[in-house]
Order: structure tokens, then C-alpha cells, then sequence
């Protein structure tokens, strides 16, 4: 754990909010999780990881993805959305984290899916509502998150899927997947 901790600190050497972000995401995260059971330590090396590779170049986030993913999911995500699955190769490849629960969190964190675990939905809503995050929507839903959980996962699915249609991004099709999946359960 003191090696992660210590290269996350080393990525983003150059941005105390990006920093703030990750400390806020495992804090906010360990809060939400204890209620449902969550595993701290898994909780926690989730939570350091996720953003893992985002300031490394676009050749980083290729190289990572094509040699622990088929091309799928260079395909199926747009650029931005890359770092949530180069960030769990390199969980894998430096840190040699192998549990599936951990790994899938790391890669759900940006858009979701349908039928997270427990650990996944953690990561997803705290990276979303943490208290660095100061926009509207998110301050709307960390006002929910901790009375109405499964509430929050759909209204994040929602609000991010708006997000990019309102400036004509690709929205993955995993995405609109989760909205109708959770829509069923809020
Ligand atoms: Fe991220
Ligand atoms: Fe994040």
C-alpha cells in the first residue's frame, strides 16, 4: 500500500487538486462502504488507483489497454474514458493486484455498468460526489448519496450520459446499458 500511495503522489506531483481528488474519492468511499460491507483495504486500493494513469500520454493508455484488453475497449470508449482501464492494467502490471473485485471498480469508475458490486458502486458515486467536486449535480446527488444509494448510482449514470450528449460526445453503449439497468432499482 505505501508504494501506491507513493507513486500516486509522484503522478500527480503537479496537481494538489488531483490529488485532493483521490484522497477525497478513498475517504468518501470508506464511508459509503462500510455500511454495505465493503472491504477497507480493497476500498482503499481502489480508491488510489483509479485515476492511476491519467496524466500519462495517449501512447501509455494504448500500450497498457492492448496488452491486458482486446481492442474492444479502445474502440468502445473515447479517449478521456481510456484511463479507467489503463489504470487497472497498470494495477496489474506494477502492483500485481489480481483481485477482480478491485480491478472491475477501477475499470467501471467513469461511466459504470449494469449489475456492480458493491465495491464497483462505491467507487462509482464517490469519484463522482467527493468534496473537492463542486459542481451542481454533484452537490445535488452527495445531498442523496448516503439516505439513498442506489438512487445516487442511477442519477450519476444519468447525469453523465447528459453531460456528453449535451456536447455531442460518443456516450459508450455500456452506458446506456447501466441507465436502463438501474432505472429498474432506484
Ligand atoms: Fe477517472
Ligand atoms: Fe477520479
Amino acid at each position: 500500500m505505501n508504494q501506491i500511495i507513493k507513486t500516486v503522489k509522484a503522478h500527480y506531483r503537479h496537481s494538489v487538486e488531483r490529488l485532493h481528488h483521490i484522497y477525497g474519492v478513498r475517504d468518501t468511499a470508506l464511508k459509503l462502504g462500510k455500511p454495505l460491507g465493503c472491504d477497507p483495504d480493497h476500498i482503499r486500493l481502489a480508491a488510489y488507483l483509479h485515476d492511476i494513469t491519467k496524466p500519462l500520454p495517449r501512447e501509455d493508455h494504448i500500450a497498457l489497454i492492448k496488452a491486458y484488453y482486446d481492442d474492444f475497449v479502445l474502440k468502445a470508449f473515447t479517449e478521456p474514458l481510456w484511463h479507467a482501464y489503463s489504470a487497472a492494467a497498470f494495477a496489474r502490471k506494477h502492483f500485481n493486484i489480481t483481485d477482480e473485485n478491485i480491478l472491475k471498480a477501477i475499470e467501471s469508475h467513469t461511466v459504470g455498468r449494469p449489475a456492480m458490486t458493491n465495491l464497483e458502486k462505491v467507487i462509482f458515486v464517490a469519484d463522482y460526489i467527493e468534496p473537492s467536486r463542486m459542481f451542481p449535480k454533484s452537490v445535488e446527488i452527495r445531498a442523496i448519496a448516503f439516505q439513498d444509494f442506489e438512487r445516487a448510482v442511477y442519477e450519476i449514470i444519468n447525469a453523465s450520459i447528459q453531460f456528453h450528449e449535451t456536447f455531442g460526445d460518443f456516450v459508450p453503449k455500456v452506458a446506456y446499458e447501466a441507465k436502463a439497468y438501474y432505472k429498474k432499482r432506484r
